[in-house]
């Protein structure tokens, strides 16, 4: 066969492919061209017929265009049965069982601090961060912490050869935003804090707190009184009773602690709550006005008050988990019961 009638072929072959829009109809136009009895293997079969010098041009052309028809037959199949599915089909078993996709969960901790992230913004509340590694400064000093306080004192605090510490609250970052902004000041700051505790049931050395500072003119006790209580109940539900003893912190006057009623036994007493029916939070109050005027801010015109909570009791009480320790160790059947 000449090369001219061959390219003819080429064209009609390839045209009848790309037209064929059926299953049926692409097989048959690959049974017409390629099939036993098909166009090109019988042209390959007279191949012999031909003079010795036009052979291998010929058999060449015959093969391109078999490679070309074969590949466009194959993918005008595999688009027609919709994508890849045909190909598969003969060896994909759906009736085997899938493998199973565990999903991640949110770690209880973040839980909280997202929620009250949350909760505080509904009240104009941003977030502030600041370093694990802080000065003494920021830690102590500026939070008018005297020299020879026992929280200083390398059996509570892990001081570093620098000079630094590792933070033993999230109050410094009171200092840092209170050195960088004046006020009003509207601020949570959730972070990790650490000190030399030994593990037990309800302590860790490495632990979380939330910051808050609320800075302005007039802010008074019953402000922080109603803010606490309002996110208490927004965070555990309306049967929440929060409470506030008498305390002292060097960095507020006057200063509080408070705690929540026991989440777990509804405040008649039980294990977690250790049968007192109340859970401790963490310690707040109103800044002292030595705090303000460490920062440049003038006591006289602005008040404010500050707050602590500790991230794992508030977890403890909210999920009913007895030892802080499981908050640590990452065993996903605990944590996915949480999730
Ligand atoms: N930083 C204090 C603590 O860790 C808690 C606190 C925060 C107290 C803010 C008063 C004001 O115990």
């Amino acid at each position: 066969m000449e090369t001219k009638k061959l390219l003819q072929l080429n064209e009609t072959a390839l045209a009848a492919a790309n037209a064929a829009d059926t299953l049926d109809a692409v097989e048959a136009v690959r049974v017409k061209y390629l099939g036993r009895k098909g166009l090109l293997p019988e042209i390959m079969k007279n191949l012999k017929n031909l003079p010795a010098e036009e052979r291998p041009a010929t058999g060449q052309l015959i093969n391109e265009l078999r490679g070309k028809l074969t590949n466009l037959i194959e993918s005008k199949k595999s688009e027609l049965a919709g994508g890849a599915q045909e190909t598969v089909s003969m060896s994909f078993d759906y009736t085997l069982p899938g493998e199973w996709v565990k999903h991640g969960s949110k770690h209880p901790i973040n839980q909280i601090i997202e929620e009250t992230a949350r909760i505080f913004a509904g009240m104009g509340f941003t977030v502030a961060d600041g370093p694990d590694i802080e000065t003494a400064y920021h830690n102590f000093d500026a939070l008018n912490t005297p020299d020879d306080h026992p929280s200083r004192s390398p059996n509570d605090t892990f001081w570093l050869e620098t000079g630094e510490l590792l933070r033993t609250q999230t109050s410094p970052v009171q200092i840092r935003v209170m050195e960088q902004q004046q006020p009003p000041i509207r601020i949570i700051a959730p972070g990790r804090c650490y000190r030399r505790d030994t593990t037990d049931a309800t302590h860790s050395a490495n632990f979380h707190q939330i910051e808050g500072l609320y800075v302005d003119r007039r802010v008074s006790l019953a402000d922080l009184k109603g803010d606490i209580s309002y996110f208490a109940t927004q965070l555990m539900g309306p049967g929440i009773k929060v409470r506030f003893r008498p305390h002292f912190f060097p960095f507020t006057e006057p200063s509080v602690e408070y705690d929540f009623s026991c989440h777990v036994c509804g405040g008649s007493g039980c294990r977690v709550c250790k049968n007192s029916g109340w859970i401790e939070i963490s310690g707040a109050g109103m800044v002292d006005p030595r705090v303000f005027t460490r920062v440049g801010y003038d006591p006289e015109s602005v008040s404010g008050y500050a707050f602590g909570m500790g991230v794992e009791r508030i977890a403890m009480i909210k999920f009913g988990i007895n030892d802080i320790r499981l908050l640590y160790d990452n065993d996903t059947r605990f944590l996915e019961q949480l999730a």
